[in-house]
Formats: C-alpha cells, sequence, structure tokens
C-alpha cells in the first residue's frame, strides 16, 4: 500500500514527464472539464459548498487508458470558471487500495460529506466468491470543502444481501424529512442488476431498507452509479445498466446510461419502474451525477466517454490524457420525459455574436464559422422537413423521413452514425469543442455528446435542405 506522501512524489513526476505533450495538445478543451493529465471518468461528489460548485471526478492521473483510481477536484463560483485542486482522495488505506471509486456528496450542518466506494481486489475470481473482492462504503467530511478527516469505513460486503456477488457500489446519498438515505448500485451471484436502498439518522450508522428494484430479464447484469431525485413531483431513477441489447435505433453504446420514472411504494420500500430509455444517443455519455442546486434546479454532469469502448480509439492517448465530461445540464420533466439544457449560466462564455435570420434552406449555405472549434450555434427552424448540416471537416447533422442523424466520418475515430425518430425538428442547439459536440435537440428533448478529432480547422458551415432558419452563432 502506499501512502498519499508516496503518490504525490510518483504523481509529480509523472506530470513532469508528460505534461508538455498535454498541455500542447490541440484536442484540449476549452470550456469541458478534463483531468489535468491522465484519465477522467465519473463525475463524483458533485454539490454547491460554501459559495463553490465542487465537481469531483474519478481520476488515473497515472495512465491515460485508465488504471487505479483518485478523487481528482475542480471547483467554480459560476460553473464556467474553473479551478484545478489537488487530488481530494487518494487510495492509501487497506480498504480503498485498489481504488477510490465513484460517489457523491452531501452538505449537512454546513460540512460536507463525501461518500464513496472503496475498491479491494484479493487473488481470485472478483466477481463472485466471496473473497475475491471488498467494495466498501467509505465516508469523509470537511468543513471547508478541500481537507478532509480521516476515512470512515461505513459499510462492508457482509452489510450486502446474500445474493449479491462482489459488485456493489457508487454512494448516492441524500436526505428526505430529516432521514438519510442511499443508493448503491449492484449485480447479483445470477447476473442481474439491483439497486440497494439503505437509511440512517446520522450519517454514519446505515441499514438496508430494501432492494426497490432489479432483477429485471431485459434490464443488464450491473446497474452501475444508481440516482434518485424528483421533478415535478415524480420519483426518477437515473442509472447505468450494463448488459442491455440494442432495440431499435436505442441503447447502441456498449453500455447504457438512462432513467425511468418510478412510483415509489412507501409502505414497501418498492420503486415500480417505468420505461427506461437512455439520456444521450451520442457515442460518448456514460455514469452521469445530479446534484439539487440552492435554487432547486436539478443540475446533471455525465463522462463523455463509455467504458470498454476500446472500438472507438481516442487519439488522445499518445499525448498522456483521454476523455472528458459532459457540460452541467439542468434536468426538466414534461410529460414522462426529461429534457436536458446545458444551464443558463453557460450564457457568460459568449462572445463575438452573430445572427442571421430568415435563411432559406432551399438553395445551399455556405456560413464562415470561427477559427477555433469552440463555438455555440443555435437554429430555430420553419416548415424545414429535410435538412443537412455539415461543420468541422465530416460532422454531418441531417433530418429526413422524421430521424434525425449525427454521422461522422475519419474524425470520430471509428464513431459512425446514431440517430433518433423526431416528429418535427424545431431547433438546433449545439455546443462545440475542440474535441467534442454536444447537439440538443427540440429544447433538450434529445441530446447527442460525441468526441470529436479534427486534423483540420474547417471554418465552414454548410445548410442544405428545405425550409427556413433563424441562425445564431458566438465564439466562446
Ligand atoms: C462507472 C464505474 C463505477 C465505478 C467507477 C470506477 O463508470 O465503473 O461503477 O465506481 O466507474 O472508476
Amino acid at each position: 500500500m502506499m501512502t498519499k506522501e508516496q503518490f504525490i512524489k510518483e504523481i509529480e513526476a509523472h506530470k513532469h514527464e508528460v505534461m508538455n505533450k498535454v498541455a500542447t495538445d490541440a484536442w484540449r478543451n476549452k470550456y469541458h472539464i478534463m483531468a489535468p493529465m491522465g484519465w477522467i471518468n465519473d463525475p463524483n461528489g458533485l454539490c454547491y459548498f460554501k459559495g463553490l460548485y465542487h465537481v469531483f471526478y474519478q481520476y488515473s492521473p497515472l495512465d491515460a487508458k485508465g488504471g487505479l483510481k483518485f478523487w481528482g477536484h475542480y471547483t467554480s463560483p459560476d460553473m464556467v470558471n474553473w479551478t484545478e485542486h489537488e487530488i481530494a482522495l487518494y487510495p492509501d488505506i487497506a480498504a480503498d487500495v485498489d481504488g477510490v471509486y465513484s460517489g457523491s456528496a452531501i452538505i449537512h450542518n454546513d460540512e460536507m460529506y463525501l461518500f464513496y466506494t472503496g475498491n479491494v481486489k484479493h487473488e481470485g475470481n472478483h466477481d463472485y466468491i466471496l473473497t475475491g473482492r471488498e467494495q466498501n462504503v467509505i465516508m469523509v467530511k470537511s468543513s471547508d470543502g478541500f481537507n478532509f478527516s480521516e476515512k470512515q469505513v461505513l459499510l462492508t460486503n457482509e452489510d450486502y444481501p446474500k445474493n449479491m456477488g462482489l459488485h456493489v457500489r457508487d454512494p448516492k446519498v441524500w436526505e428526505e424529512d430529516g432521514m438519510f438515505y442511499m443508493v448503491l448500485g449492484a449485480r447479483s451471484v445470477d447476473d442481474k442488476g439491483y439497486v440497494l436502498l439503505y437509511q440512517s439518522t446520522n450519517l454514519a450508522d446505515w441499514k438496508l431498507l430494501s432492494v426497490p428494484a432489479g432483477g429485471l430479464d431485459d434490464m443488464g447484469f450491473m446497474w452501475e452509479c444508481p440516482d434518485t431525485f424528483k421533478l415535478e413531483g415524480k420519483d426518477v431513477f437515473m442509472f447505468s445498466p450494463q448488459g442491455i441489447d440494442a432495440k431499435g435505433l436505442k441503447f447502441h453504446n456498449v453500455y447504457q446510461s438512462g432513467y425511468a420514472i418510478g412510483s415509489f411504494d412507501e409502505s414497501k420500500h418498492v420503486l415500480n419502474l417505468g420505461e427506461f430509455d437512455e439520456l444521450d444517443r451520442g457515442f460518448d455519455f456514460y455514469a452521469p451525477q445530479t446534484f439539487i442546486n440552492h435554487d432547486g434546479r436539478v443540475i446533471m454532469y455525465g463522462w463523455a466517454g463509455v467504458p470498454d469502448a476500446i472500438e472507438h480509439r481516442n487519439p488522445t492517448i499518445e499525448n498522456e490524457w483521454q476523455h472528458c465530461l459532459t457540460l452541467p445540464r439542468q434536468l426538466v420533466l414534461k410529460g414522462d420525459k426529461i429534457y436536458q439544457l446545458p444551464v443558463d449560466e453557460l450564457k457568460a462564455m459568449r462572445q463575438s455574436e452573430i445572427a442571421m435570420n430568415n435563411l432559406s434552406l432551399g438553395e445551399k449555405k455556405e456560413i464562415e464559422l470561427f477559427e477555433n472549434y469552440a463555438f455555440e450555434l443555435n437554429l430555430e427552424f420553419t416548415n424545414s422537413t429535410k435538412f443537412r448540416l455539415t461543420l468541422r471537416e465530416d460532422l454531418k447533422l441531417s433530418y429526413e423521413n422524421g430521424i434525425f442523424t449525427l454521422a461522422l466520418g475519419e474524425s470520430g475515430y471509428g464513431r459512425d452514425e446514431r440517430s433518433v425518430a423526431v416528429d418535427t425538428i424545431e431547433n438546433l442547439h449545439i455546443y462545440s469543442d475542440h474535441s467534442i459536440v454536444e447537439v440538443y435537440l427540440n429544447n433538450g428533448a434529445e441530446v447527442f455528446t460525441t468526441r470529436i478529432y479534427n486534423k483540420e480547422i474547417d471554418q465552414n458551415l454548410v445548410l442544405e435542405g428545405e425550409g427556413q432558419v433563424n441562425l445564431v452563432k458566438w465564439q466562446l
């Protein structure tokens, strides 16, 4: 086992070796959160505390292909300007020696509490046999958000139902009516995904309340990163199930992330789930987490990446870094569907606004964009049943016969195309950064998040189709 001081030394030495490569890579993004070097995956511990937004994240500083996990740390006063801080949590005790895995934050009595999974691998089988792996729920607290108390192990394998295997993790904690609750994602010995619900009066002692959902035949073998919150008075259950088969245009990533509207039966502590749908139709979205902002907004960040997606080789690995997070998105419920809106705060990034109204799509149009790929576009369509937009060399966004498609050429590095059926297209809101695009359709009814690795800067947007469009562009 290594101490924090030993890790700091090793990470400093590695930084010395790779930082020049990372810092000079043209694919580093301008306004998406990335690890300073190495690998980033899930957003963790999201919260607003004493005037700052905190984003912790799964961080492998020493290996751009992923490896031992730490919690990296950024803060921001406004969700736009971010400050990097030293690593918040190191795998430096026996109970988390093979990784400080994902978890969440809760603010209570003016203190920040972080809950995470301590991963421990022993000799033998890491999935089923009781001795092969430990997944411990561990808590630390902090009165300033930067210095953390000693780690306290709260739950171990002994505390999980006996029919669960060795994958039980990713505590998400919240408070309701003076009581604390925690959900954990789990995989049973017969390879079904589950969620476990624990209850506590003091954040330290937890008891299993129920296994509110899981065991479904067509819902995968493991439910990672469970999260639950209310929108418009309805219970939303968000999770990242592994092992769902593709169905028509849906579920084409290796693993999925999505939600179902539930109704929670208070007497039996059972969550009856409605239909599951994915949150994002793009190639790069997984392990989202929400937090409830001080103004009541439910805000989500996702990992712009997918585990085990080796078919999408990210060329940044050679430059010693990989992946990023999505923009913060406000979640809104209309009917039983979640709409995702980039948070309003992001408007502060806008520079040099140019608006063009009533462009007829009948004849092909070329519009010059900006001298780099950090920009935002908003397009409002009228009478447009068919169109095609080409930008960034080979990114094509098209709509025809009720199907919207995002397609990539060489810049996709293996990402080809993804589609969704929509009755009409009212608008397209596009956030483009040096190596990622987020496309929001019809006020966030559908979202596509996709990494893109262009070799050249192509400043033209080519538009063709039917109907009219009002277009606004901003450099970011
Ligand atoms: C999801 C996940 C979590 C786990 C973490 C480890 O991407 O597999 O279940 O806690 O990543 O980095």
